[in-house]
């Protein structure tokens, strides 16, 4: 039961996971915000940019249709139904993972944090709260049969935890600036 909640949990929020890391490693050109400021400092800063954003958009969406390549195997090995992604349900996790970190930079610059600052808290669920909601507009039916109380629970609890950890990684190897 526990481990079901565990690997559909994980299974399902991949297509989410996968594009804050996909644009920083593409991330740079031009900023979405254009340099434009807003009460004196800028409305979402260098670090979201056109090309990171469509990037890690687009290997999520990638991500969530080779998946679906895989599920029966990978969920007979690990004993586990897993859910299949609708290609509205992958666009609904990958660009709101996106829009989620997009609107926490917002949030940031708004309470006079620079780029690079941290928020804890905000800035390990941000793309998660960003990804569901967008996949519950998107994919309604697929999301509330996915996203049930239980796999909720599994997902609030341990994103923070990988987030924390795959940024920590990310800093390591030189591909992050800041270990958050
Ligand atoms: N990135 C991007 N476009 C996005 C998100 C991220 O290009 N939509 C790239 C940028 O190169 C960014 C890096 O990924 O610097 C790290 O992402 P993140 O930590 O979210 O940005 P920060 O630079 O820390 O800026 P902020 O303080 O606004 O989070
Ligand atoms: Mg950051």
């Amino acid at each position: 039961m526990v481990w079901s909640l565990i690997g559909t949990a994980f299974w399902a929020m991949l297509p989410a996971y996968v594009p804050n890391n996909a644009a920083v490693l593409a991330g740079g050109g031009r900023p979405i915000d254009d340099g434009r400021t807003w009460g004196g400092r800028r409305l979402l800063g260098d670090g979201k940019t056109w090309r990171g954003t469509a990037v890690g958009t687009l290997a999520g969406v990638a991500l969530a249709l080779g998946l679906n390549a895989v599920v029966d195997p990978v969920g007979t090995a690990i004993g586990v139904s897993l859910p299949t992604f609708p290609l509205w349900g992958g666009v609904g996790l990958a660009l709101g993972a996106m829009a989620g970190d997009i609107a926490a930079s917002f949030i940031k610059r708004r309470s006079g944090r620079e780029r690079g600052a941290s928020f804890p808290g905000l800035d390990q669920l941000d793309f998660v709260v960003g990804a569901l909601l967008m996949a519950v507009v998107l994919a309604p039916e697929w999301a509330l049969a996915t996203f049930t109380p239980g796999v909720l629970v599994v997902i609030l609890v341990t994103t923070p935890l990988l987030h924390v950890g795959t940024n920590i990684i990310a800093y390591k190897i030189g591909a992050k600036d800041e270990p958050w």
